[in-house]
């Protein structure tokens, strides 16, 4: 069969260790795989918040603690760093953090409302080659994928530290409806994460995006 997206991610194990893998072994407990989990689990929340691609989680971790009224799901296909988050949820015994581990997209084709408060994207792969722009997440179709499962007035919020990829983000939401450009966002100015301090590190800007849903 063929697969619906081309991977936006690399298929990397990483340097796993034995306690993350054995937090994997307690995935299940944690995990959304369905509209219907999403629905059973935000009960007694008083907001939803998707971060896409939370690497290792400490952007999800420390939002989390910050507002335990709020339920993050956190979505990553990196086994290393969903077992690390894993970890430090069974730690701190959080419980406003679920956690979804495939391809995120297949996920938005099963959601049947507006359902996110929020959606997060901090560093997607950037595919810097040209032949692989096309593996890009952050492109217009994702920007219609995901605009019926933000609430009306709802955020995306979305961040990259490739000043190429950062174009064609700001082409793609210049084409497309339904979001209008804030100044300013809650998530520009939470502390650095692994890959933005990379970035950083390597002399390269961060470029944000804050949109609202209208
Ligand atoms: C460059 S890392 C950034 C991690 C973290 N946000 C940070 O800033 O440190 C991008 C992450 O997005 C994940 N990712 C890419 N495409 C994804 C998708 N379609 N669904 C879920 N996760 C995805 C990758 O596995 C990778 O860990």
């Amino acid at each position: 069969m063929r697969y619906k997206f081309l991977p936006s991610f690399v298929t990397r194990r990483g340097r796993i260790t034995q306690s993350q893998e054995n937090n994997l072994n307690h995935l299940s407990d944690f995990e959304i795989t369905s509209y219907q989990d999403i629905l059973s689990s935000k009960e007694g929340f008083s907001k939803l918040v998707l971060e896409i691609g939370f690497g290792n989680g400490e952007n999800t971790l420390r939002l989390a603690k910050n507002n335990p009224d709020t339920l993050y799901i956190g979505s990553e296909v990196y086994q290393a760093g969903i077992g690390y988050l894993l970890g430090e949820v069974i730690k701190d015994d959080i419980n406003n953090i679920k956690i979804t581990s495939g391809d995120i997209r297949l996920l938005f084709e099963d959601i049947k409302s507006p359902i996110f408060d929020d959606v997060v994207v901090i560093c997607p792969d950037p595919w810097p080659k040209l032949k692989h722009h096309k593996r890009r997440m952050l492109n217009r179709e994702f920007l219609e994928l995901i605009h019926p499962i933000i609430k009306e007035n709802g955020n995306l919020f979305m961040s990259t530290d490739w000043e190429n990829y950062a174009e064609s983000i700001g082409e793609a939401v210049n084409n497309s409806n339904g979001y209008q450009k804030l100044d300013s966002s809650i998530y520009e100015n939470s502390e650095l994460t692994k890959f933005q301090k990379r970035a950083v590190e390597e002399g390269r800007a961060i470029y944000t995006f804050a949109l609202k849903v209208i």
